[in-house]
């Protein structure tokens, strides 16, 4: 699978009154995996919605691979760009899971074992009979996710998709994200959950009242303390752990910060 880029130059965009995007220049390389974070309303939805194709910008260029996402179908747009909602009940319909994730690659002329491999992968196979409203929200979510990941899109653009999930569920969304990416597909997800950010991007772009104020690798970002305060946020755990021993390596991630305290086979203080 070919991921492809994604473009906005000069973006702006206003609902009513309303400006929601301020002068929005960001080039998201094909493959690159990138997590947009930023307080309430400060444009992260409404960008998202631009690069699918659901709302267009009032001045500026939104480019994925060599298409103008303005102008394009949104049957067009699925075969390039796998979006699941911030609000997933919005995309749901038929009235079983295996139903539901089976509608998007069946429009497309995929073929059905990416259905089955989809729902075995986000941990869905025991759920596949199950109507998708006597689910709780979250895992309508991974629902959503799964017809998304079924149809094979080159990008794939998140809302928010781990919000509210268990600890199973949740590594079992990283995993598969991690997966398309190392396949080369674009990945950009929205998220407060940093721990979650930590292990599914490299990049992180910060939005703030419709603009971009930060953008900085996962690394450099996630172990900075002032940047998080100033969004309202804490270190992701492994971070802090991380900075508060002086760990080697700067990680963001509880294998990488095992990884260094293995490695060091330091030896225990004896008990006095
Ligand atoms: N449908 C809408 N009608 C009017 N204003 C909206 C609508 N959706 C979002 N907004 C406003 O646009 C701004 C950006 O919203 P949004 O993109 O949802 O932010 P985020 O996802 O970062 O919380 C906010 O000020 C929000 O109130
Ligand atoms: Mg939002």
């Amino acid at each position: 699978m070919t991921g492809y880029e994604v473009r906005l130059d000069g973006v702006d965009f206003a609902y009513g009154a309303r400006e929601a995007l301020r002068d929005v220049t960001l080039r998201i390389e094909a493959g690159e995996a990138v997590a947009l974070l930023g307080p309430n309303g400060a444009g992260k939805t409404t960008l998202t919605r631009l690069v699918i194709g659901l709302a267009r910008p009032r001045a500026g260029l939104v480019r994925v691979g060599d298409w103008e996402v303005p102008g394009k179908r949104p049957d067009e747009m699925a075969r390039r760009v796998g979006y699941v909602f911030q609000h997933s009940d919005q995309q749901l319909f038929a009235r079983t899971v295996a139903a539901d994730v089976a509608f998007g690659p069946r429009q497309l002329g995929r073929a059905a074992d990416g259905v089955r491999a989809a729902l075995l992968e986000l941990g869905l196979e025991g759920l596949a009979a199950a109507h998708p409203y006597d689910l709780p929200a979250p895992m309508r979510k991974v629902v959503a996710l799964a017809g998304v990941l079924a149809m094979e899109p080159g990008v794939l653009v998140l809302d928010e998709p781990t919000t509210g999930l268990d600890r199973a569920g949740r590594d079992r969304v990283i995993r598969a994200l991690r997966r398309r990416h190392e396949a080369g597909v674009t990945v950009l997800s929205v998220s407060h959950d940093l721990a979650f950010v930590a292990e599914a991007a490299e990049r992180v772009v910060v939005l703030r009242d419709g603009r971009v104020v930060a953008d900085a690798s996962a690394r450099a970002l996630l172990r900075d303390e002032a940047a998080l305060a100033a969004l309202g946020l804490r270190l992701p755990p492994a971070a802090a752990l991380g900075l508060a021993l002086d760990l080697p390596g700067a990680p963001i991630r509880m294998a990488e910060c095992a990884a260094v305290l293995r490695g060091a086979r330091w030896t225990a203080p004896a008990v006095q």
